[in-house]
């Protein structure tokens, strides 16, 4: 059946001539549920109002990195509307930067400009480009914002063919650019502070004041914006900037990262592996939700359960498990993080901004409060080791001496690459 869906696919692709303009009717076209997986380019990419990342193809639009396909229509109902809606051209959001809530999504397509807050059209939308954007040509490729100081004065860089038109938001003066190195944009991405140009199903880091292309490039956009089983996961998963899902470290050491489908072990030498879960721990199929590691065991928490393994070589399931959370841990699911620092006998549970305690010695085991998290609206993961504690947030980490010194702090302290410092990627 997954054969037939990607044969049919491909089929659509050929039928699909992205020059020839769709009537309306025609949304069957491309409705059988594309797959990121399959190598799509995608017509645009923007971050939400949260900050979650949206791949729009053609009808579609994937809502995070692993998002399932859904139609744009739901969301976004006139922009689907608009005449011979084929595809989108451009998107991106919209930091304005006297009012810092203030986030609107636009959309290009064809010669006309949707602005979008919360889901609502702004008023007076749809407008012509040349009213908002004046000096800007229409039929664009692709689109991204780019603030201060990345850029020098805050900008919407848009991308057609070689030419690049560097927007001044305040002045609406425009700058045309060739940017030499680097390819044709299909589509354009601003993500924790870096510039992506996606070609096709590839991408390239780019500076966006120079153009100039970095590292090894360009990459596959599955290895790194997407869920996707393909490839060689442990570079994948290595260099990805998906969040994790829980980490933990054992007592011996290793260090045990999850995310998706998949898991990172990094051994004392730093040597990093990875597998899906589903191989070495049968039990649970994806998604963990938090681990910890305690009594030479692997605490693994799913929904409202908790799934306690053995480490070392294979990695067997505990007699009597999974138990319900409530009973093992005194606390309902669904939870963010957990970790056990070297007190070894309390387990720190984090839930939303609420940070709880767990004494394991206790029977039965409850869950006290133990305070409110200030500064950190929602963590990934979280784990304790020699180095103290490290609080994971997207694809950076904090680091912290002690849980009081993070429960009590005023200030975030310095940002640590999860990618590079954790796993040790080269760019
Ligand atoms: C979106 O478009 C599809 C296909 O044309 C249609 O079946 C569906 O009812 C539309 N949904 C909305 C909310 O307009
Ligand atoms: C948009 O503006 C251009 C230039 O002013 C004009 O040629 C074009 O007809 C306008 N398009 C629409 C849809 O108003
Ligand atoms: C890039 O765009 C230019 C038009 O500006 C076009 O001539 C060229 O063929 C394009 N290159 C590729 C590889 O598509
Ligand atoms: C996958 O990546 C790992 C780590 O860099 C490397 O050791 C291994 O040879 C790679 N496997 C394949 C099939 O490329
Ligand atoms: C781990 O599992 C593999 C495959 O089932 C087996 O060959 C190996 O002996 C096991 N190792 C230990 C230490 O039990
Ligand atoms: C944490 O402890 C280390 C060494 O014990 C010290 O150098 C560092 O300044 C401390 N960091 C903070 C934020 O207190």
């Amino acid at each position: 059946r997954q054969l037939f869906t990607v044969v049919l696919y491909f089929l659509v692709i050929l039928v699909n001539d992205p020059h020839q303009k769709h009537d309306h009717n025609n949304h069957q076209s491309t409705q059988n549920n594309p797959d990121p997986c399959d190598g799509l380019e995608m017509d645009a990419v923007a971050l939400n109002e949260e900050g979650v990342p949206y791949f729009f193809k053609g009808d579609y639009v994937f809502k995070g990195f692993g998002g399932q396909a859904k139609m744009i229509n739901k969301s976004f109902p006139e922009v689907d509307n608009h005449h011979q809606m084929d595809h989108i051209d451009a998107a991106f959001r919209m930091h304005h930067d006297d009012d810092p809530t203030h986030n609107n999504i636009f959309f290009i397509l064809d010669d006309m400009v949707y602005s979008y807050y919360q889901y609502k059209l702004e008023e007076g939308y749809p407008k012509n480009i040349s009213e908002v954007f004046p000096g800007i040509p229409d039929h664009l490729d692709a689109a991204v914002e780019c603030p201060k100081p990345e850029c020098d004065e805050h900008s919407v860089i848009f991308f057609k063919g070689h030419d690049s038109y560097h927007f001044n938001v305040k002045t609406k003066a425009v700058e045309k650019k060739k940017f030499e190195s680097m390819p044709n944009c299909t589509s354009a991405f601003r993500f924790m502070e870096h510039y992506y140009c996606f070609h096709g199903h590839m991408f390239s880091k780019f500076d966006p004041k120079t153009g100039e292309v970095h590292g090894k490039q360009p990459k596959d956009v599955r290895d790194y914006f997407m869920r996707c089983s393909s490839n060689n996961h442990t570079e994948r998963e290595r260099c990805s900037r998906v969040h994790l899902d829980a980490v933990t470290s054992d007592q011996a050491g290793h260090m045990y990262a999850f995310r998706g489908h998949y898991f990172l072990q990094k051994d004392k030498d730093g040597v990093l592996k990875a597998d899906t879960i589903e191989h070495a721990f049968k039990e649970l199929h994806s998604d963990v939700e938090a681990v910890f590691s305690h009594d030479d065991h692997l605490y693994m928490i799913k929904d409202d359960n908790v799934f306690a393994y053995t480490v070392g070589e294979n990695h067997t399931l505990l007699d009597g498990y999974p138990k319900p959370l409530k009973e093992e841990l005194g606390i309902e699911g669904h939870i963010d993080a957990a970790f056990v620092c070297e007190d070894h006998q309390h387990v720190h549970i984090i839930k939303g901004q609420h940070i709880y305690n767990v004494d394991m010695k206790a029977s039965p085991r409850a869950a006290t409060g133990k305070g409110k998290l200030l500064l950190l609206s929602k963590v990934n993961a979280a784990m304790c080791g020699p180095e103290g504690l490290k609080v994971i947030v997207g694809n950076n980490y904090y680091r912290y001496n002690s849980t009081m010194l993070f429960v009590a702090g005023r200030a975030l302290p310095e940002q640590h690459r999860v990618s590079q410092e954790l796993f040790g990627c080269d760019h």
